[in-house]
């Protein structure tokens, strides 16, 4: 049995009007949606801006109701499960979203930030939650003299990392990553992916690793989907399948990345 299944999710926005409250009209944000995703592998999900991914996303994690159809988490709805499999979900399935600064309380230090949910599921010694907390700040490449350090102290992907280490503090089953790298640099980002692909090896974690990035998903991703307008319109087994994709949304995005150097770029300027 995969780890979670997603089982024909629709869902649609109810968008007001203010001139005609009669005149609500819904929006179908997600349309038939179909996929699984094993443990130990990461599930790519690529769509470009209003595809769908972020309220698929919420869908996935409890935050939004789906309209029809359902999930399932180690074989368990989280909709229709009770209190005690609901705690054990949030639990083991974890989320780290793009903007690292909004994701954390500005005035909790480092310590505070990645204490949180070991103190909701753990119940630690004070030393114990110390030692466990500097572990994981080594664990993703800060130390020990982080711990008093506040949310501005910090760059946006030493914050990443912070929300990662939160992340894996209760060793979860599965992480979603919404756009968790795109907001950084590029050699941040390469180390964000290096330090998750390291993560997901020594842990056996699975990610659903949403993002507008064709290269940061072919880096991560085992298998590969394609979200245009709420529908998923491609799925890829495996790289090489995707890689020689003819869909026209990867052939976009293919399209729309420069080549490193300059000589081997084929979007010329027309002046
Ligand atoms: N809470 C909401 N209420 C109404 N419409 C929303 C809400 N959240 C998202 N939408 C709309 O749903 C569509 C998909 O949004 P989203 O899931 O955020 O896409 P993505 O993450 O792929 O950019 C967009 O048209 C967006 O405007
Ligand atoms: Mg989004």
């Amino acid at each position: 049995m995969s780890l979670l299944q997603v089982k024909e999710i629709s869902h649609s926005y109810r968008s007001r009007n203010f001139f005609n409250w009669k005149k609500n009209e819904s929006q179908k944000v997600l349309d038939n949606i179909t996929f699984s995703i094993d443990e130990g592998t990461c599930f790519g999900m690529l769509g470009s801006s209003g595809a769908g991914k972020s309220t698929l996303a919420k869908v996935i994690l409890g935050l939004e109701k789906p309209e029809s159809g359902k999930v399932l988490f180690q074989g368990h709805n989280f909709y229709t499960a009770d209190k005690q499999i609901r705690h054990k979900i949030r639990r083991d399935l974890q989320v780290v979203f793009q903007d690292s600064y909004s994701s954390v309380n500005p005035r909790l230090t480092a310590e505070h930030i990645i204490a949180e949910p070991l103190e909701n599921y753990e119940k630690l010694t004070v030393a114990e939650q110390k030692r466990t907390i500097i572990h994981l700040l080594e664990r993703v490449g800060l130390n020990e003299t982080d711990l008093k350090k506040y949310p501005h102290q910090f760059s946006g992907g030493q914050l990443q990392r912070i929300n990662i280490a939160r992340a894996i503090s209760l060793k979860p089953k599965l992480i979603v990553l919404d756009e968790s790298v795109s907001s950084l640099d590029m050699v941040n980002k390469n180390l964000i992916l290096d330090l998750l692909m390291e993560l997901k090896d020594e842990f056996g974690l699975s990610y659903f690793f949403i993002t507008h990035d064709i290269k940061a998903a072919y880096t991560i991703s085992d298998t590969i989907g394609i979200l245009d307008k709420g529908k998923l319109v491609e799925f890829y087994d495996t790289k090489n399948q995707f890689f020689s994709s003819e869909h026209h949304v990867v052939k976009e995005m293919r399209n729309s990345i420069l080549a490193e150097h300059p000589r081997y770029r084929t979007i010329r300027s027309n002046h």
